[in-house]
């Protein structure tokens, strides 16, 4: 993926930043429609369909096409909350953009951390300041609703793909709700199999889905 970024056009960050974050964005972005982008997103939505964990914690609806990004030496990006509603341009044809709504956010972590300084994501919830800073090929997924900001690159270059969920689940708590259950059911699953118990529960889970998802 990184040979492909490295041929890729680059251009300013701030292309699809809200009137707010465009003020904060300090970085450079590859064209969200060029032939790069495309071929590196299909990589991410395949291994993204996959993925138990991610389908599990997200139940998406729809996955925003991944942009990728880079910071170089001193750039960053300010505190900010993501925007609530986008638009993805079809990936064939002239059609009307896609609106989506942003439930989740997502970053993949392109760049051996080795490799740079800084570049942490620091994500402010009410709990406090989050610091991610993932091995390449690893991806943090969380709340749209969330601050959060990226501290400056102060040695080498990070480079990540970054986009957004439609969850199902709207509800940010039957969302968690929902993976929390999940998870039980099959950790209990792997201790004692599928007893009438485990049966129930993952009915369970399933008319929970039905009640709260919308498809
Ligand atoms: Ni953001």
């Amino acid at each position: 993926m990184r040979d492909l970024m490295a041929k890729a056009e680059w251009v300013d960050g701030r292309v699809t930043a809200g009137a707010q974050s465009g003020q904060a964005k300090h970085n450079l972005q590859i064209p969200e429609n060029s032939l790069e982008a495309r071929a590196l997103g299909d990589v991410i939505l395949t291994a993204l369909g996959r993925n138990e964990l991610f389908t599990s914690a997200s139940l998406a609806l729809r996955v925003f096409p991944p942009l990728f990004n880079r910071y170089d030496g001193g750039m960053n990006f300010g505190s900010h909350i993501d925007n609530a509603i986008r638009f993805a341009k079809p990936m064939v044809g002239n059609g009307g953009a896609v609106r989506f709504r942003t439930d989740m956010s997502a970053t993949l972590f392109l760049t051996d951390p080795a490799h740079y300084d800084g570049g942490e994501l620091v994500i402010e919830d009410t709990y406090g300041e989050h610091r991610v800073k993932l091995p390449a090929g690893d991806m943090i997924l969380y709340s749209a609703t969330s601050r959060h900001h990226v501290t400056p690159v102060t040695r080498g270059s990070r480079w990540s793909s970054f986009f957004w969920i439609q969850s199902m689940v709207r509800d940010e708590s039957a969302r968690l709700t929902l993976f929390e259950m999940d998870k039980a059911i099959q950790g209990l699953r792997r201790q004692v199999g599928d007893t009438a118990e485990v049966v129930s529960l993952t009915g369970l889970y399933h008319n929970l889905v039905r009640r709260w998802a919308d498809a």
